[in-house]
């Protein structure tokens, strides 16, 4: 071993990284949750070459990079190689269980799964805190440096996240008693796209409806108030006025979640997976399928699944 480096702890880990909803509505790039399904698996082996490598990305149908300076689990995985200055590189073996371009924080698990594994493998010398600048180089590589899928999906719960730095991220109550149908269509939104779809400017009235939406769903979540948070969260007359139209079927999606008893439905992240709010695990399933089948019926493919936010974040096994 070179001088100061750190050797792996461990022979192989495997790190559960969960799916989030990135602006919970109207808190664009500021608000997320951590969800209980869907989620990324990766696991990690210490190996002798130096930096971080892919073994194989399944569930993926061939689409992301094996390129380690262009996949976000190795790009993340290398920073927090060199935050520990590890003594050898690690192999990774990424499951996607979360669609990419899909809204639900795909290239966020990821990268957070990567560092993560790293941190476990070499016996967890960093904190969560510390880890947070190695996810977010991993996603900036696809979305820029905003960490509203990071925070949730390290630290999971629902996160306040200011900025791109650990001071910056608050944890905030989690409604009991919600539960969330979500449906996502078959198709790709990315990114980029849904993010240059926004104004640069928006009126003073609607800067001032827009806080008004922000002010009154942090409130609705310290009263559990579930009516008024989904009121509050469909509040946004900004962000899904401009990226309506790269959801089909939006207000039909909205329409048909009310009319099976859920309070409220948002896009989740940059779309195109919508997310309904409800108040009992029955209902999300009904609003789920219903939602599901209204796609089907239009010709989509689509994926319906009730879930709910769940507390803990990205989770760690030591397997050898
Ligand atoms: N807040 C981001 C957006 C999340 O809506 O563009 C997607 O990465």
């Amino acid at each position: 071993l070179k001088a100061n480096t750190r050797a792996a702890l461990h022979q192989a880990v495997e790190v559960k990284a969960p799916a989030t909803l990135a602006n919970m509505g109207a808190g664009f790039d500021i608000l997320g949750f951590a969800v209980a399904d869907p989620c990324d698996v990766v696991q990690a082996e210490p190996c002798d070459e130096h930096g971080a490598h892919i073994a194989a990305i399944h569930g993926d149908e061939g689409k992301l990079p094996l390129d380690p300076a262009k996949n976000t689990a190795t790009i993340a995985a290398n920073h927090a190689l060199q935050r520990i200055n590890a003594a050898h590189g690690v192999r990774l073996t990424i499951h996607k269980g979360i669609a990419s371009a899909g809204g639900l924080g795909s290239s966020a698990a990821s990268a957070v799964a990567g560092a993560v594994a790293v941190n476990a493998l070499f016996g967890q010398p960093l904190s969560h805190d510390d880890l947070l600048p190695s996810c977010v180089e991993g996603e900036a590589f696809v979305s820029g440096y905003h960490a509203d899928n990071i925070a949730p999906c390290l630290y999971g719960g629902v996160t306040l996240v200011v900025g791109v730095e650990a001071s910056g991220i608050r944890a905030l109550p989690i409604p009991s008693g919600l539960y969330l149908a979500m449906v996502t269509p078959h198709i790709r939104v990315e990114t980029a796209l849904a993010r240059a779809c926004l104004p640069q400017t928006v009126a003073l009235k609607t800067m001032i409806a827009q806080t008004g939406a922000v002010a009154k769903l942090i409130d609705a979540l310290y009263r559990n108030d579930l009516a008024a948070l989904a009121a509050a969260m469909e509040g946004d007359s900004v962000i899904e006025p401009a990226r309506a139209h790269l959801m089909p079927l939006l207000h039909e999606q909205r329409a048909v979640a009310k009319q099976h008893g859920a309070l409220g439905l948002v896009i989740s992240g940059a779309g195109p997976t919508l997310c309904a709010l409800c108040t009992d695990t029955h209902s999300a399933e009904q609003v789920a399928a219903a939602m599901a089948a209204q796609y089907q019926a239009a010709g989509y493919g689509a994926t319906g699944r009730a879930t709910q936010i769940i507390d803990g974040g990205a989770s760690t096994r030591v397997l050898r």
